[in-house]
């Protein structure tokens, strides 16, 4: 692979004071598709990209992405969380949106290289990770709808903190009962920039209200729970783990499946099945709501502390990160940074 270094060198940011997705490395991978084949990638200084304006992804919005981390341990030994997951979901996000697959083996090969290029950008303060976000959009310069023909593919990384600005305190979440983020048969489980989109105006309205994301309910019913902006949604009602089934709409996240894999590898009680909204209060009501917390790749496992129900605040486990969340955020984390042994085979070495 070609690789072209910068002549001038960023200033690093304070590692203990990143936030999320504010700051960019040094380089970027870019791999273009013409005439039917990927070209080969390179990694080049970070910078714009010029595009013409009637540019297929600026209007029709064509465009897949995916966020995956890499951490660096005490030792300088650098991992990454499950690429090859990452990569055969975008696979699949490609194939949705009419866009090219691209090679997972060679891509998390490159992506190694990438990363190493770029290796005194990976924090170590707690908490924070290297944020790495594929992306690929239709290059075409055309007006007509239809898919494009040509496509470029990149890798930018970015050091990052927590998601949520106050880190592991339990988050206040509006379930939302007008708006709705994907239908059956739409691209919900496809992670397409148009579903993020589709999210601002509920998500904004929530924010101006005190509530940090929005709870998503199906489209049919608005009574069963899909998803968060960007996690995944898990309940413990009464020692029982449940969080929405995949049906088609939903984003099926890697940090679910991690958390589901971890819990049955113990023998703990899970469940993917449907969860109405009126489930939630009887729980709640029963005393029986132990616990909500969110999983996913930026926000990791986030205990849910509030849900604003038809405008009324139910409290969860008085605020407070419950056992079973902190206990699989301990876990996850633990294989993450590579404080536990990694049993299920999802740390990949980069070094
Ligand atoms: N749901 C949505 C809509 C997301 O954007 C994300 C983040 O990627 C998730 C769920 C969690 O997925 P993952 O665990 O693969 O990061
Ligand atoms: C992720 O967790 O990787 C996401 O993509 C969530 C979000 C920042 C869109």
């Amino acid at each position: 692979m070609k690789i072209t270094l910068t002549q001038q060198k960023k200033a690093k940011p304070d590692f203990t004071k990143l936030g999320f997705g504010k700051y960019f490395t040094d380089h970027m991978l870019i791999m273009d598709y013409k005439d039917g084949a990927w070209c080969e990638p390179e990694i080049v200084p970070y910078g714009s990209f010029s595009l013409d304006p009637s540019t297929c992804v600026l209007h029709y919005g064509q465009g897949i992405f995916e966020g995956l981390k890499a951490y660096k341990n005490a030792e300088g030994k650098i991992t990454m969380f499950r690429p090859y997951d990452n990569f055969k979901r975008m696979n699949r996000s490609a194939e949705r949106l009419c866009m090219p697959t691209i090679d997972v083996d060679k891509m998390v090969e490159w992506l190694k290289e990438l990363i190493l290029v770029d290796e005194e950008w990976i924090p170590t303060a707690p908490s924070t990770a290297l944020y790495i976000r594929p992306t690929m959009v239709a290059t075409d310069a055309m007006l007509g709808v239809h898919p494009g023909h040509t496509y470029r593919f990149f890798i930018i990384l970015s050091p990052v903190g927590s998601y949520y600005p106050n880190g592991l305190q339990p988050t206040k979440i509006l379930v939302e009962k007008e708006y709705v983020r994907a239908p059956l048969g739409g691209t919900g489980e496809a992670k397409c920039m148009g579903n993020y989109a589709a999210s601002l105006l509920a998500g904004d309205i929530a924010n101006k209200k005190g509530y940090e994301q929005v709870l998503w309910l199906d489209s049919n019913e608005h009574k069963y729970v899909e998803e968060v902006g960007a996690m995944n949604m898990f309940f413990v009602f009464d020692g029982v783990v449940k969080t929405p089934a995949l049906v088609g709409s939903i984003l099926p996240g890697i940090t679910r499946d991690s958390v589901l894999q971890i819990l049955r590898a113990e023998g703990k009680p899970v469940e993917e099945c449907r969860i109405s909204v009126d489930e939630i209060v009887a729980m709640n009501e029963a005393g029986k709501l132990d616990e909500a917390f969110g999983s996913g790749t930026a926000a990791v496992i986030s205990p849910v502390g509030v849900l604003n129900i038809a405008g009324e605040d139910k409290i969860i486990n008085n605020f407070e990160m419950g056992p079973i969340t902190s206990y699989l955020y301990d876990k996850l984390t633990g294989i993450q940074y590579g404080r536990y042994e990694d049993t299920f085979g999802w740390v990949v070495k980069v070094n």
